[in-house]
């Protein structure tokens, strides 16, 4: 049998947390032979829910759960944990400045990183979840130094997910058959989702999604804004934002970057950019990448057409002026 792996989720009292840990239980984030050990961290105020969670991992019986650590105790929480998903932040609240609610989680994230830096197992792989996810990433990434570059991931897959999903309900095909959608940059509003390479499986082959659905006028507006915007519907809908599709996300980011992609198949995730495709070099950017033994790579060689570079280079933009931001948080 298999060694358990350490998995880290933080903000684990959290609605995400409560949705991702069940997942992570039942082997849905590192397939249904790989035991686990959940490390759940939250702050002290939630202590007494987070125990509930805990209590209820217990009720559950899970067969591939082999432990349970909840905690308040950021070291403890560290622990040689192989994998570290990281949930917990500040949120924003009503009236709230950015630039408060980036304070907030720039503190958070740059202690969390020498935490992970210090007490995580080698080689520990980290997705942060929470928003601003890019530049929560940044921060980590810059603060735990010691840590590869190549091992501090941002979620947006549940972006490139919803792309998926728009393109099938809008042709009426499974959304398995929909692949290589595109998701450009920051994980907010002016994340550019780009379906110029995606494809749908037909009985005649694989189809290019703009020649099937023949219309580019959808494509070009109303696809694009309905992903941008789609956070926003959910909250607006549920009162609450994204849990399940979020935490479904985020254990198909993990397992693909763990198991692989499937041959012929990227996904989109949030990774330090080499400078590919004219990026600037350090931010935490969401590329086209594939996966094996363990390591991203981004895609290469892809076409841009002068549409697609205005809105890659917008959403860079920002991504330059939150950094600013973040570094203007620590002095
Ligand atoms: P939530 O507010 O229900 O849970 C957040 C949890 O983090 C709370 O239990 C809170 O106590 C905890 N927390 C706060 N500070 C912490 C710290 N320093 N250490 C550990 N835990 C801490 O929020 P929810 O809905 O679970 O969302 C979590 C985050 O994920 C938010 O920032 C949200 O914006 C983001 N998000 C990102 C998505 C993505 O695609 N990247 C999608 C959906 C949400």
């Amino acid at each position: 049998a298999k060694n358990p792996m350490r998995v880290l989720v933080t903000g684990a009292a959290g609605q995400i947390g409560y949705a991702l840990v069940p997942m992570i239980a039942r082997g849905v984030m590192l397939g249904p032979d790989q035991p686990v050990i959940l490390h759940m961290l939250d702050i002290e105020p939630a202590a007494e829910a987070l125990n509930g969670v805990k209590m209820e991992l217990v009720d559950a019986a899970f067969p591939l759960l082999k432990g349970v650590v909840a905690t308040s105790d950021v070291v403890e929480a560290c622990k040689d944990v192989n994998i570290a998903v990281m949930v917990g932040g500040f949120p924003r609240k009503e009236g709230m400045e950015r630039k408060d609610v980036m304070s907030k989680n720039v503190s958070i994230y740059k202690a969390q990183a020498s935490a992970l830096e210090k007490h995580a197992a080698p080689n520990c792989k980290v997705l942060v979840v929470a928003n601003p996810a890019n530049t929560n990433a940044l921060i980590l990434k810059e603060f735990a130094p010691s840590i590869p570059e190549k091992n501090i991931t941002c979620l947006t897959r549940l972006d490139h997910n919803r792309a998926l999903g728009q393109i099938s309900e809008r042709l009426k095909v499974h959304v398995s058959d929909v692949k290589n959608a595109i998701i450009w940059g920051n994980h907010s509003s002016t994340q550019y989702p780009d379906v110029n390479h995606a494809t749908v499986a037909s009985n005649s082959g694989e189809k290019p999604v703009r020649e099937i659905v023949a219309d580019d006028n959808w494509l070009n507006s109303e696809f694009i804004t309905t992903v941008q915007q789609r956070g926003a519907a959910i909250i607006k809908a549920r009162k609450l934002s994204s849990a399940l599709s979020a935490a479904s996300s985020a254990c198909d980011h993990i397992r693909d970057w763990v198991l692989g992609t499937p041959k012929g198949t990227w996904v989109s995730m949030g990774v330090h950019s080499d400078g590919s495709y004219g990026i600037q070099k350090g931010l935490i950017y969401s590329f086209p990448v594939t996966c094996e033994n363990g390591e991203w790579s981004i895609v290469q060689g892809l076409k841009i057409d002068e549409f697609s570079r205005a809105k890659m280079d917008a959403t860079a933009k920002e991504l330059v002026e939150e950094k600013s931001l973040a570094y203007s948080c620590l002095n």
